[in-house]
């Protein structure tokens, strides 16, 4: 039997302890499942495609997150134990469920929206696909908004106005879209205090990022930016 400690309540809770059966390819989120379909019902989490496409499974395992339909209990488990637990940098809803209206919040200042300078008088944008920016486009894009990033980030632990990893990572992908055309006021808005200039590089976000993006280099390419911006008397 695997020895489960799963966290339980709002962000005054605590860990609950259970037993669980162990089977080869077990996954981390298998083993939330079972506690909620056989030993307690009440147990709140997310969850919804189990291959890695939506990013909702999303946890800390013991103390690192991941998404927990792609993390197989044998690649995690120390001395046949598991400790389950919320994101980290995020309000707990209850249980393993973050509240992750704070991290999107981050992506609206962060002005991590698409805002197309064209009308529809004008013709199809012709992006050729081995140019440099389309080829930074394609490192980043493929976020899928999961969190493992902002969790794994201890500059968003120390200040919490900090935009994050993601939002930041997004923003660089729009700043190198050729068709967007509100550079200058997305810039601004990663310029500030809680902007860029605040990662510290220590690469959490890339390490952890299961899609295998670098906000790391995403927001230095942020910090280039605004410096060129503001030498050219632009921000
Ligand atoms: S950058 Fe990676 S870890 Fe961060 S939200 Fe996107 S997919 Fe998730
Ligand atoms: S590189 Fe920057 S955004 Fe990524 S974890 Fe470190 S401080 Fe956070
Ligand atoms: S359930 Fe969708 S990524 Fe894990």
């Amino acid at each position: 039997m695997l020895r489960v400690r799963v966290w339980r309540g709002g962000a005054d809770g605590a860990l609950q302890a259970f037993e669980v059966p162990r089977y080869p390819s077990q996954t981390v989120l298998d083993v939330v499942t079972h506690i909620q379909r056989k030993l307690d019902p009440t147990l709140a989490y997310r969850y919804a495609c189990r291959v890695g496409m939506c990013g909702s499974c999303a946890m800390t395992v013991n103390g690192v997150p991941r998404w927990t339909c792609r993390t197989h209990v044998d690649k995690v488990v120390q001395k046949n134990q598991l400790t389950i637990g919320p994101l980290r940098n995020l309000p707990v809803i209850r249980d393993l469920v973050a509240d992750m209206r704070t991290f999107f919040d981050k992506w609206e200042r962060a002005k991590g929206h698409f805002d197309g300078a064209s009308t529809k008088a004008d013709d199809f944008a012709r992006v050729p696909p081995d140019s440099p920016e389309r080829k930074t486009i394609d490192a980043g894009v493929e976020c899928i908004g999961c969190g493992v990033c902002y969790a794994a980030c201890d500059v968003v632990s120390w200040n919490p106005d900090y935009l994050g990893p993601a939002a930041l990572n997004r923003a660089w992908t729009l700043v190198q879209d050729v068709r967007d055309g509100k550079t200058i006021e997305r810039l601004q808005a990663v310029a500030g205090d809680a902007g860029c200039h605040a990662c510290h590089t220590h690469t959490s976000c890339t390490e952890r990022c299961p899609k295998h993006i670098s906000p790391t280099a995403g927001i230095a390419g942020l910090k280039r930016a605004v410096a060129k911006a503001t030498f050219e008397g632009k921000l």
